[in-house]
């Protein structure tokens, strides 16, 4: 019986993916020796972990690219919320999917070094403490502008304009970003 679980165990294990998420940025290389960074995957987005390699993670990211700029993953095919997003010019092997009737933008998946960081199995605690900062920051001097108060797009901007009064720290910003957009009037799921 013991065998026979820890066999049914390996082969999970050989056939789940190493699926993991960022609370933070995370700076993405073209090999495992660079040191320039030529993009930043943001928070909150799933990727693959496909090998490790010294300080650096090998990675599969997926989501939307407008053919017309090329170097911006986005979340869903329609609205700016931005998976990764890289230098202009910089050469990018992105892997098209088979696109469905309604993509606006091309389907991608991109394989990418990244460096390696402390990565998470799921996104619930990093987005809870997302609206934490957004709610304990945000309403303060007045009343709280709900997340579903604005369209995707519309949030970074206005978070932007005001986050510099409020004590989120930087690295945060993206994470809040994210989680407004994820959260707000007009999201679509991918
Ligand atoms: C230190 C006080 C303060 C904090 C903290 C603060 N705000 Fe404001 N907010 C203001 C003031 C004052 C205004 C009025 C317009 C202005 O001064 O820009 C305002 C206006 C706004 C508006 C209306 C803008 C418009 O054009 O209608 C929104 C939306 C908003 N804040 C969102 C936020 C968000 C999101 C946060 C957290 C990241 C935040 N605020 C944190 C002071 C603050």
């Amino acid at each position: 019986m013991r065998i026979i679980l820890s066999i049914f165990f390996f082969i999970t294990c050989m056939w789940s993916k190493n699926i993991v998420y960022s609370d933070e940025v995370v700076s993405l290389y073209l090999s495992q020796d660079d040191t320039k960074v030529v993009g930043r995957l943001l928070p909150t987005n799933s990727f693959e972990i496909l090998k490790e390699q010294g300080n650096k993670v090998y990675v599969k990211i997926q989501g939307f690219v407008n053919p017309k700029a090329p170097f911006v993953i986005y979340y869903n095919n329609t609205q700016r919320i931005i998976v990764a997003a890289f230098s202009k010019n910089t050469k990018l092997n992105f892997s098209k999917k088979d696109m469905t009737k309604d993509d606006k933008w091309d389907r991608v998946s991109l394989e990418i070094w990244a460096e390696k960081k402390k990565f998470f199995k799921n996104d619930k605690e990093m987005l809870s403490r997302a609206k934490e900062l957004f709610v304990n920051n945000c309403g303060i001097c007045h009343a709280l502008h709900k997340e579903k108060e604005f369209n995707a797009n519309a949030w970074p901007a206005v978070f932007r304009s005001m986050v510099d009064r409020t004590a989120i720290e930087k690295k945060d910003h993206w994470l809040v970003i994210e989680y407004l957009q994820k959260n707000s009037k007009d999201f679509k799921a991918n």
